[in-house]
């Protein structure tokens, strides 16, 4: 349970990007359900192929990964989420894995802000995917500030984030989610790069995920249930941990969300909402995810490095390549036909 203290009055004047990275690192923000737990694998003993077979490359956004994975949007708009941006962008080049930016609202208001979101120069080749809420839409974005937030860092898609229960709990929360689906379905029809949609944490379902195919919105990313709560980090900025606490279990847990989406013919699906490990990466995976997404996990060593973000992405894919080898799934495409069993407790 989340028994901190609510933030002092000074910390709460402060900017808001920054307060949410420092209660973020707070592990008390993070869900303590681990939705992946109830999923196993079936044990290949006999896996017929070789350690040094497991290919763990795929495509996205028409460039070649190393690893399945993406380094989920977070940060943008001070100087320490400069520094974070820049250490996750070196790592994710490194490692040949894609990275997202955070929401570019801040940088489209104000340009001086910018260069906390530009990462291009040290991840020349990787995906970049560029950040703005849906809701913005509403709030007087439109075409020319989408096509901006593209711009600014020579993104390979922009990314529209969902959060509705987020702003339901900020006390200056924009709660006008009216129109959106076709206001995001004409952006997708008018931009020069792909729109994928993303939650915050609370899960897209199959009927969402639906709607925005219909309207040509083809990269769906779960952001489930299980991991970094929303609920929990607005609550502490606002003080009234209860509310907090009486949503932050609001939502479709990951494995769930994924499942759904994946159901839907034509979606590039993203796995994200509470992975840990390269072995939830490839729950997510065989779950019905083309791509495994993390956040939480990289940001921790992001405030220290490049190293160390890299060497947990390296974890992460030697977790994953071990995962493969004993389901004796040989590529991704093989991982995704892998079925899971819900697991039955001791
Ligand atoms: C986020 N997330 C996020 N998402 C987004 O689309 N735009 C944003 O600006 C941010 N900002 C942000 C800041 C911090 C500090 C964190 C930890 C997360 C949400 C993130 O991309 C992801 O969807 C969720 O955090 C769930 O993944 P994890 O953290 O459980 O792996």
């Amino acid at each position: 349970m989340n028994t901190a203290e609510p933030l002092p009055r000074d910390l709460l004047a402060r900017d808001r990007k920054a307060e949410h990275i420092r209660i973020a690192l707070e592990r008390s923000v993070q869900l303590e359900a681990r939705y992946f737990d109830a999923w196993a694998f079936e044990h290949v003993a006999l896996p017929e192929i070789a350690g040094a077979d497991v290919d763990t490359g795929v495509t996205f956004l028409g460039k070649s990964l190393r690893a399945p994975l993406l380094v989920s949007c977070m940060t943008g708009g001070t100087e320490a989420a400069a520094r974070i941006n820049r250490h996750l962008a070196e790592a994710a080049e490194a490692a040949g894995v894609a990275m997202g930016v955070g929401s570019q609202r801040k940088a489209i208001e104000d340009p001086t802000q910018a260069d906390s979101f530009r990462v291009r120069d040290v991840a020349p080749t990787i995906p970049v995917l560029a950040n703005l809420g849906a809701v913005q839409l509403n709030y007087g974005f439109g075409l020319d500030e989408c096509r901006a937030a593209v711009a600014m860092i020579e993104a390979d898609a922009l990314v529209f984030h969902l959060n509705v229960l987020q702003e339901a709990l900020q006390p200056e929360g924009q709660t006008d989610f009216r129109g959106l689906l076709d206001a995001m379905g004409d952006i997708a029809a008018r931009l020069e790069v792909p729109v994928a949609v993303k939650e915050v944490g609370c899960g897209l379902s199959e009927a969402v995920g639906r709607a925005l195919v219909e309207r040509g919105i083809r990269i769906l990313d779960s952001s489930g249930l299980g991991g970094t709560s929303w609920a929990r980090i607005e609550a502490r900025r606002s003080g009234d941990v209860a509310l907090g606490e009486m949503f932050a279990d609001w939502g479709i847990p990951t494995p769930d969300s994924i499942r759904q989406l994946g159901r839907i013919d034509g979606a590039t699906v993203i796995g994200s909402g509470g992975l840990r490990s390269g072995v939830d990466a490839a729950k997510a995976i065989a779950l019905g995810a083309d791509l495994a997404a993390m956040a939480f996990p990289f940001l921790e060593p992001a405030t220290e490095s490049a190293a160390a973000v890299e060497a947990r992405i390296a974890r992460t894919v030697e977790e994953l390549r071990i995962a493969m080898l004993c389901v004796g799934a040989s590529d991704v495409g093989a991982l995704r036909e892998t079925k899971l069993v819900e697991r039955s407790m001791p």
